[in-house]
Parts: C-alpha cells; sequence; structure tokens
C-alpha cells in the first residue's frame, strides 16, 4: 500500500552484476524530509543503492515506488529530474563554476537564475569562485561545486556519496550545516564516517555485502544495536 509518509518505498530489490547479486534489499522505505545515513565498508553497495534511487538504473528484480507510483519498467526522466545525486568522484564541464551551476537548470529549461545560482554557490561557500574555472579547483572545491550544482535544481530527495570525503574541517562543517538546513528534502548520506552519520542522521542504515543489517533511529542505531555487526562497525572492530 502506498503510504504518503514515505517517498521511496522498496520492496523485493535485488540488483544483480554478471550472476553477483551486489543487493538484496527485501524492504526499504525512505521517510520524506528524513536524513538517512547510510553506512558500511567499501564494496557493500551503497552506491549502487544510490543509482537505483536516482533511477540510472533499474533493478534485476523488485519494486521501487516513489511518491506512491512504482517504476519498475522504466526510467522517467521527469522523476529522475525529482531527485539529484552528489556522487563520489563528481565529473564537471571544463566551463566556469557558475556555468557549471547553471547547467542542469538549463537541461530543463531554466535560462535565468542568476540569484538562485549565487545563493546555492554560497551555500557551499564558493560564491567569490563564480568565475573560475572548473578544472582549476581543488578537489574539495569540485565537490562543492557539485553539490552546489544538486541543490540549485531543489531536488524532492538529494542523495550524497561521501560529500565530505576530500573536505577540510572547515567545509566539512558547511556541508554538514547544509545538510542540517534541508527543510523538506530528503537526504540519503552515504558516509564512511560513523561520527557524521550520528550528528547528522535522523535514521542510519549499515550495508553489509548488498544487505541492510541493521536500520534505525541514530539514537538506537548507536546506543542499542540490535545486530552485533552493527556495535562492531561502529566501534571500528569490523575485519572485512
Ligand atoms: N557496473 C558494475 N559492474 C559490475 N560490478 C559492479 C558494478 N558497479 C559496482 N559493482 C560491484 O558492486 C559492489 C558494490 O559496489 P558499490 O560501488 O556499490 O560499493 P560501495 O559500498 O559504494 O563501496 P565504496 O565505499 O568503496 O564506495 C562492488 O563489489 C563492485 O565491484
Ligand atoms: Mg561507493
Amino acid at each position: 500500500m502506498p503510504d504518503a509518509n514515505w517517498l521511496y518505498q522498496l520492496s523485493e530489490i535485488q540488483h544483480r552484476y554478471a550472476a553477483r547479486t551486489i543487493l538484496d534489499l527485501p524492504v526499504l522505505d525512505i521517510a520524506r524530509g528524513e536524513v538517512l545515513a547510510l553506512v558500511g565498508p567499501s564494496g557493500s553497495g551503497k552506491t549502487t543503492l544510490l543509482r537505483l534511487l536516482q533511477f540510472l538504473e533499474a533493478p534485476t528484480h523488485g519494486a521501487i515506488t516513489f511518491d506512491g507510483a512504482v517504476l519498475n519498467d522504466h526510467l522517467d526522466l521527469t522523476v529522475r529530474r525529482r531527485v539529484a545525486t552528489v556522487f563520489q568522484s563528481p565529473a564537471l564541464l571544463d566551463r566556469s563554476v557558475y556555468d557549471n551551476v547553471a547547467y542542469g537548470l538549463q537541461l530543463r529549461g531554466i535560462r535565468t537564475a542568476y540569484d538562485a545560482i549565487m545563493t546555492a554557490l554560497e551555500r557551499v561557500g564558493l560564491q567569490s569562485m563564480a568565475r573560475a574555472r572548473a578544472r582549476t579547483l581543488s578537489g574539495g572545491e569540485a565537490q562543492r561545486v557539485a553539490l552546489a550544482r544538486a541543490i540549485v535544481l531543489q531536488p524532492e530527495a538529494l542523495l550524497l556519496d561521501e560529500p565530505t570525503a576530500n573536505l577540510d574541517p572547515y567545509n566539512v562543517g558547511v556541508i554538514e550545516d547544509l545538510v542540517r538546513a534541508h527543510g523538506a528534502m530528503t537526504i540519503v548520506l552515504v558516509t564512511h564516517n560513523v561520527f557524521q552519520a550520528k550528528r547528522l542522521a535522523d535514521r542510519v542504515g549499515l550495508l553489509l555485502s548488498g544487505k541492510l543489517i541493521e536500520l534505525g533511529t541514530a539514537e538506537q542505531f548507536f546506543s542499542h544495536p540490535i545486530d552485533p555487526r552493527t556495535r562492531a562497525f561502529v566501534n571500528g572492530e569490523m575485519v572485512y
């Protein structure tokens, strides 16, 4: 049954590459306006899950319901545009910072958005670099441009794949403040940093080998985990 509280409802999802099952998620619901953090070791399927949530690929098996509509057979551009993702190694155009942030709006037919673009750059602390060429930026600056490019679209869901991995502490703070100010926007945050998950998330999920081992409120996940592997992961004791 579609439920108005859920932006995404995933059921019986399996995703395979060749013969390997990369994701196996009997159920995963993501609430409107929540910050859901996903943690898990390298190769556990976090980025693959974001690709499914961004509708870049359809799951091998199972259905994704988005805003009450089932999306199992086709990847509809109009639905895809309601979601934005900042991937781990974002590719920027060899143009100015400003043009990079403007690009997604132009694809949607919006050409006069100077204020919105400058506001997005300001939110990631890059308004003074609007005219810089994107290829001259540092890794952390490029990542923040990618974030500005996503938020200027005002998506209903923002998917962030390790958004602070290359950033210094000041800029980690800038990005974390931005996540905290998400308002009605749903955020799925993939992070290796369990402290960041604790700081920002309403709920936290642990992925291990494509399975959601535990999903709970941040309080429950960190203070009273049900699965012993959650405690081991949180304490940095997991051997994988
Ligand atoms: N296009 C693909 N074809 C084949 N295998 C893939 C493909 N994409 C990902 N995989 C495999 O799926 C598994 C999960 O990859 P994924 O990128 O989702 O992991 P991750 O949790 O994001 O890891 P990391 O923390 O290192 O980013 C890995 O074993 C990876 O090699
Ligand atoms: Mg990844």
